[in-house]
């Protein structure tokens, strides 16, 4: 794609969705990641309704323009030329219902993590507590399996809401999903609309007492500074953290990027980082980690754009 086809994207795009649908050009994505790095995105669009969001699906693959769905941008890194393409984000009201039904906990994919986590806890629901820190969307949790204090999100998760690729609306269910540590395959050809939440009905005081030990060990083992979470998968041999603490690089730093002193395993913006500085000590980790142990390590970030 030229940069003069963006116009007529952005242009084609608004005739056919709802006016409260909102596309813009040239959206910044650092302001929708929160390691705040990322160069603009061709188009920005934030569907109203799940018919609105048919209607880019139809339009990107009928005329093979590349999307991608951006959640809270947690666990994301958009390299510094930005994305070719449409980023749609489930943003808008529409996608972030929370209600409870009975012991279950139904939410849109727009929904915030914490958000689920304090509505369960005033319900007297249980098991969703670990959602509470993590600084993402129920969409996006579905699509990393999203985890915390040893929960993951697929645990309690009974049904997915997920349309496809040409606009077709499916309820799937977790075992038909390919779900792993950190990964859900059925959600990279697919888009998560909401999922059901299945808890059990504890003491309010209980559950509220396990999700500010959550909350304390959050603060006194993780940074406050922007970054993207942990940036990579812990390994069978030894968590990733402590092995960039053994490896003697927290504190290492690369343009405004530098490798938290707080845990090992967590990239932060100090200020003025590029995308560019990040994906180079994201090499650098990756390098000294096989060099010193033999041991390979993945991103659990997502990395798109460029
Ligand atoms: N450790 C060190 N040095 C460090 C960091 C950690 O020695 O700099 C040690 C810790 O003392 C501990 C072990 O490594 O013995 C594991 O550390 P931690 O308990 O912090 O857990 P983690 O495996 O590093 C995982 C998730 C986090 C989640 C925490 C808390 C992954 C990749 N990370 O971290 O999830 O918040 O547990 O439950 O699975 C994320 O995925 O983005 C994320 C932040």
């Amino acid at each position: 794609m030229t940069t003069l086809e963006t116009p007529s994207i952005a242009e084609a795009l608004t005739a056919c969705v709802s006016a409260a649908t909102v596309v813009r050009r040239d959206e910044p994505m650092a302001k929708h990641t929160t390691l705040r790095v990322g160069g603009p995105a061709d188009v920005y669009v934030e569907p109203a309704t799940e018919a609105d969001l048919a209607v880019v699906l139809n339009y990107c693959q009928g005329n093979g323009v590349k999307f991608f769905v951006v959640g809270r941008g947690s666990n994301l890194v958009v390299r510094d030329a930005g994305f070719r393409g449409v980023v749609i984000c489930l943003a808008q009201p529409g996608f972030g219902k929370i209600e409870i039904v009975g012991e279950k906990i139904h939410c849109g994919a727009g929904a915030k993590l914490k958000d689920v986590a304090v509505v369960a806890k005033r319900a007297g629901l249980a098991g969703v507590e670990f959602l509470e820190g993590i600084p993402g969307s129920v969409g996006g949790a579905l699509r990393m399996n999203a985890g915390a204090m040893a929960g993951a999100t697929f645990d309690s998760v009974t049904s997915v809401r997920v349309m496809d690729y040409a606009g077709q609306i499916a309820e799937m269910t977790p075992d038909a999903m390919a779900v792993e540590y950190r990964c859900c395959a059925a959600l990279k050809s697919r888009i998560a609309l909401g999922a059901v939440f299945q808890c059990r009905p504890e003491p309010r005081a209980e559950i509220e007492a396990r999700m500010k030990a959550y909350s304390e060990k959050r603060w006194s083992s993780q940074p406050a500074a922007p970054s993207a979470g942990c940036m990579f998968k812990n390994p069978a041999a030894i968590p990733a953290g402590r092995l960039i603490d053994e490896l003697g690089l927290k504190g290492a730093k690369i343009g405004g990027a530098r490798i938290s002193l707080e845990h090992g395993n967590f990239l932060v913006n100090d200020g003025g980082a590029t995308a560019a500085d990040v994906l180079a000590l994201i090499e650098l980790l990756k390098t000294k980690a096989r060099e010193a142990r033999g041991i390979d390590l993945h991103t659990e970030v997502e990395i798109v754009g460029g």
